[in-house]
């Protein structure tokens, strides 16, 4: 058989920004100094940074070209009118309000929508997405079934919302009760996993039945349209863009951290049908946004999310995009690293318990990995684990998280094929100090969301 060729980028690079190299020895002292947290390094000091596939992205020429044309009046620029044009075309709902970032869209949504004694349900709530309406004294509901949480079973659409949860939850606490479903594609919380149309489509009929407000948490749906047309019958004929049409149809609103699949170093929307809610969203945007024809942006962001909107559908790109995932995960189980499957769109995720087994979940192997995955290889990544979600119990016991990940996510169009190569190498220095490799504790940590600012000591 003819050995296939290697996966080669769809894009050429106009512009490069140098990446320092460091010893292993240069590293282990600044990360000591940054208390074993790779939150607390200079970027200077980090050579591949797999920290998130947010707001990172590399701008295509035309992006960049579309920024010098922005307009920055006030308001009615044509930046706007060329960004609100290109949403309603996609999804094709008429109300756009652009957002700073994906959480102010929530914000303000959530905040009209929640308050004492309301219900959210999603497939997962992102973080964020989460915080936003527990904010306003509401409950967030996930619901995955039992065997879409397995981390190795091989099922295509493992983002998928569990609809008999959902309407459990839903007949539980009273239809008036619950203020909207979420669906979040691809669901980044239960590692970047797709969700199909025809999952999408009966949650349709679930909340037409009980008259429930339907949003799509949309900040990866080229993604996710991607592997509905390669994964799911009926789709391999479409576009990527029709597919992700189809799925916005079957939506009452939209909202996006522009920061992801839109290409774009920043930026926002919220999107939606019903004229009402756009009216009240329009006045909180004001208040704190900005008006309601830029919103938290500027006219050349505008300009530069209008275009990224567009080549994200780029059919070439997308296969490049998600070959490129798969192929860091592939190569990872190759070498036996434990790693959720099926691989996701925008990250890899590895199981830190499942690899240090001789290190304990109260000295965190995820954040062990993160250590050794800077110092070998310079790489910075996010734990996903008892760091970010354990609690401590009264007596200052760890409550632990229910796994002990650690998220490798993967910029678009930043790092090049021979940069995923060298990730998988630093992987056999990583097997290699296997056993020696100890764990940590916390030996100072904020009241909230540690993950960011705490600080450990090896142990
Ligand atoms: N929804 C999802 C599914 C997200 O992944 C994020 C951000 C947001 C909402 C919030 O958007 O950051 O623009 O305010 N995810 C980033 C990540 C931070 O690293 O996964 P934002």
């Amino acid at each position: 058989m003819k050995k296939p060729r290697t996966l080669a980028e769809p894009f050429k690079i106009k512009m490069v920004e140098p990446l320092r190299m460091t010893t292993p020895e240069y590293r282990a002292d600044v990360l000591k100094k940054a208390h074993f947290n790779p939150f607390l390094l200079r970027s200077d000091d980090v050579y591949i940074d797999l920290l998130t596939d947010s707001g990172t992205s590399a701008m295509s020429d035309r992006q960049w070209a579309g920024m010098m044309i922005g307009d920055e009046s006030y308001a009615g620029a044509h930046s706007w009118e060329h960004l609100q044009q290109t949403v309603q075309d996609l999804t094709g709902m008429p109300f756009v309000l652009p957002t700073h970032q994906g959480r102010a869209a929530e914000r303000i949504l959530y905040g009209i929508l929640g308050g004492a004694d309301k219900v959210f349900i999603s497939n997962t709530h992102f973080d964020t997405t989460r915080a936003n309406i527990e904010f306003t004294g509401a409950q967030a509901f996930d619901c995955i079934s039992e065997e879409h949480s397995d981390t190795q079973a091989e099922l295509p659409f493992k983002g998928n919302i569990d609809i008999d949860q959902a309407r459990a939850l839903i007949l539980k606490y009273g239809k008036e009760r619950v203020s909207a479903v979420i669906l979040t594609v691809t669901n980044n919380s239960a590692g970047g996993q797709p969700v199909s149309m025809a999952n999408a489509r009966e949650l349709r009929k679930l909340c037409d039945e009980f008259g429930i407000l339907y949003v799509i948490d949309g900040c990866r749906i080229a993604e996710n349209s991607y592997f509905i047309k390669h994964r799911e019958e009926g789709y391999a004929h479409r576009s990527c863009r029709e597919i992700a049409r189809e799925m916005f149809e079957l939506a009452d609103a939209f909202v996006m951290s522009a920061k992801k699949d839109a290409l774009v170093n920043m930026g926002g929307l919220l999107v939606m049908r019903d004229k009402a809610l756009a009216e009240k969203c329009t006045n909180m945007l004001i208040i704190s946004e900005g008006f309601a024809t830029y919103g938290g942006l500027t006219g050349r962001d505008m300009e530069a999310i209008a275009i990224g909107l567009v080549e994200i559908f780029d059919e070439d790109y997308l296969h490049y995009r998600i070959k490129s995932t798969e192929y860091l995960g592939r190569h990872l189980h190759e070498k036996g690293i434990p790693v959720l499957r099926p691989f996701g769109g925008h990250a890899i995720y590895i199981d830190a318990k499942a690899l240090y087994p001789h290190i304990p979940v109260e000295e965190f192997p995820g954040q062990a990995l993160v250590c050794e995955l800077y110092t070998q290889g310079g790489i910075r990544c996010v734990e996903v684990g008892s760091v970010m979600f354990g609690k401590n119990d009264e007596h200052g016991r760890l409550i632990p998280a229910k796994s002990e990940l650690v998220r490798l996510a993967i910029p678009r169009r930043v790092y090049t094929q021979s940069h995923i190569e060298y990730v998988i190498d630093v992987f056999d220095d990583i097997l290699e100090q296997r056993s020696q490799t100890r764990g940590l504790r916390i030996t100072h940590e904020p009241p909230f969301l540690r993950h960011f600012t705490a600080r450990f000591d090896r142990l």
